[in-house]
């Protein structure tokens, strides 16, 4: 373990509570349930099937991560949520379509036990829903207050010795940062005032945050990426991550695009639209939360492709992002990507890329990975913003002045790196010069 860091080993249950139990969190929860049975395998999880190689190539030493860092193991999850319908996760899980009928079946008695608590939620925020299952309270302040009661008390009905947030809701209006956000004291004066640029998703990550444990964002919309929160989370010692699972389109952009980089072929449009059907497809066919959505996707291809440095390369790049509600799709989204690109001496050349996809299949292990990986950096005691889970997010939250990085690749390695500075355990450079040299 590298000096000065010491992790708690993760003894006892971890609690994990989602706000919003819909189609991702419903086909995590269950898919546990399933690999904890023995009947499916966590396949897309880095905690559970992923290896990491320590030392020189030729040590070989490639443990799974798991038997790596001190990780909760699976036996010890416990699952809540709230949520503004009152479905439990049994029913949310047949609505939501995406798992078999037989496999939800056969998990019936677990999934029926988990029923959400009563939401905070305001139909200004999400235009598409409107549900009857939500906290009443005098102001924000005190549906914060609600929030820290129900952790509290979740903890202790479920004796969790520790407990993580994380987002699974509905994506929010897009809204900017303003001065009700910039400091702990302007945010809870906001909070006591039901400032209405404080959302319901800002107020779960500052429940979290005050109550000192791990949240991170899965949809786009800003919640916890705000300084006020930052400030508090460091006091409490609550880490924080975020935004947007990368999923689909984003990830698949996120793996070529670095590749045209690395060979410098030019980029002229990168045309990508979606056709999908379930709850998230409805909410986004609000224009206000298709905003907040577009502008996650758009940001990752100026970063990776660095047009200021290329200007002959990526310098009038037309980049589009268009997204479809068509209900007979349900959760199997389907993405298309049309990309112009150019080789030497500009001659143009096109490719096309459609993916079959189900989204919430690939956000399930992405939600497990990240309630293991906060949890391990709350034992940590690494408080804050996690830039180490970038791998995960599609706008990963950098503190100010710092552009994020959005290469796949890059955000691996890190991980990885941060996984081997944390057990003390050199980094690795890729150099390899020890192979070759001759003493
Ligand atoms: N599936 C993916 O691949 C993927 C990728 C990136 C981001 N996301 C984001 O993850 C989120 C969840 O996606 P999903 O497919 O499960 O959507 P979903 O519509 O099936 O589930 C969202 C749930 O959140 C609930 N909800 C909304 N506002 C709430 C609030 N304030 N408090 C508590 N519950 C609330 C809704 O009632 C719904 O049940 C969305 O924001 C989506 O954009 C999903």
């Amino acid at each position: 373990m590298v000096e000065g860091l010491s992790i708690k080993p993760a003894q006892g249950k971890l609690g994990i509570l989602t706000p919003g139990m819909g189609a991702v969190a419903t086909t995590f929860i269950a898919g546990v349930e399933a690999v904890r049975r023995g009947l499916r395998l966590p396949i897309g999880s880095l905690t559970q099937m992923g290896h990491i190689r320590l030392g020189k190539r030729t040590d070989n030493r490639q443990p799974l991560i798991r038997n790596f860092v001190p990780l909760a193991g699976l036996d010890d999850l416990v699952f809540g949520g709230w949520d503004i319908f009152e479905d439990s996760a049994y029913e949310a899980a047949l609505k939501a379509g995406v798992l078999d009928r037989t496999l939800i079946e056969e998990l019936q008695g677990f999934l029926t036990g988990i029923r959400p608590m009563k939401a905070v939620f305001d139909n200004y925020y999400v235009k598409k829903l409107d549900g009857k299952h939500v906290k009443k309270g005098r102001s924000k302040m005190a549906l914060a207050e609600a929030l820290i009661e129900d952790i509290e008390g979740f903890r202790k009905t479920n004796g969790c010795d520790r407990v993580v947030m994380i987002w699974c809701g509905s994506t929010e209006i897009f809204m900017k940062r303003s001065e009700v956000h910039e400091t702990l004291a302007a945010f809870e004066k906001g909070l006591r005032d039901s400032h209405p640029e404080i959302a319901p998703s800002m107020i779960y990550a500052y429940a979290a945050a005050r109550s000192g444990i791990a949240y991170a964002n899965g949809a786009p919309n800003l919640s916890g990426d705000l300084p006020a929160i930052e400030e508090l989370a460091k006091r409490t010692g609550a880490p924080l991550a975020g935004k947007d699972f990368k999923t689909g389109q984003t990830l698949m952009k996120t793996i070529l695009a670095p590749g045209f980089k690395a060979r410098l072929l030019g980029v002229a449009g990168w045309y990508s639209t979606n056709i999908l059907g379930n709850r998230d497809g409805e909410v986004l066919d609000d224009p206000e939360s298709f905003k907040t959505k577009e502008e996650s996707k758009l940001g990752v291809l100026d970063n990776i492709l660095q047009p200021q440095l290329y200007p002959d390369l990526y310098g009038h790049l037309f980049h589009k992002v268009r997204i479809n509600y068509y209900p007979p799709r349900g959760d199997n989204k389907e993405g298309w990507d049309n990309i112009d690109i150019f080789g030497w001496l500009g001659y143009p050349m096109q490719i096309k890329v459609d993916f079959l996809c189900r989204d919430s299949i690939l956000a399930a292990p992405i939600v497990l990975d990240l309630v293991l990986f906060m949890d391990l950096a709350k034992r940590a005691g690494l408080a804050g913003i996690q830039e180490w889970l970038s791998f995960y997010f599609k706008s990963p939250v950098v503190p100010a002045g710092l552009y994020p990085e959005h290469d796949l690749f890059i955000q691996h390695t890190k991980l990885k790196n941060t996984l081997r500075w944390m057990m003390g355990e050199d980094m690795i450079t890729h150099l390899g010069r020890e192979y070759y040299d001759e003493s």
